[in-house]
């Protein structure tokens, strides 16, 4: 049995490079993954995390917005726990 069979976990910023790798781990583990993303539409935002192995059958996309006061209430209730990393990240760079 691996670590995370039947354990709910929630990723916040899912989309982002930190969240994006946590829910792949997760998944590997075995563990169900709820996901926050702020727009569940928009296939650039998500069509990387639906190819992630094991993500058919056990992640679940939620749309939130750290803006929207009590909008990540509903899918972190019931988690075992919480990766938050979504954060506005604001890079101005001019030369990267
Ligand atoms: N990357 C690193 O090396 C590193 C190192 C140390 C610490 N950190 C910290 O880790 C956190 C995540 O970093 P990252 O590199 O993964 O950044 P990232 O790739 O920019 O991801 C940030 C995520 O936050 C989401 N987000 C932004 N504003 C939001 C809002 N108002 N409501 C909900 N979600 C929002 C973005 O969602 P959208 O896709 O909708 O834009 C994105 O998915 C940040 O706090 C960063 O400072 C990162």
């Amino acid at each position: 049995m691996s670590r995370g069979e039947g354990k709910v976990v929630c990723v916040t910023g899912a989309s982002g490079y930190i969240g994006s790798w946590l829910v792949k781990l997760l998944l590997e583990r075995g563990y169900i993954g709820k996901a926050t993303v702020r727009d569940s539409s928009d296939p650039k935002k998500t069509d990387h995390l639906l190819a992630l192995d094991g993500a058919k059958e056990r992640l679940h996309l939620f749309k939130a917005n750290l803006l929207e006061e009590g909008s990540f209430d509903a899918v972190i209730d019931g988690c075992e726990r919480v990766f938050h990393t979504a954060s506005p990240v604001i890079v101005s760079v001019t030369d990267p």
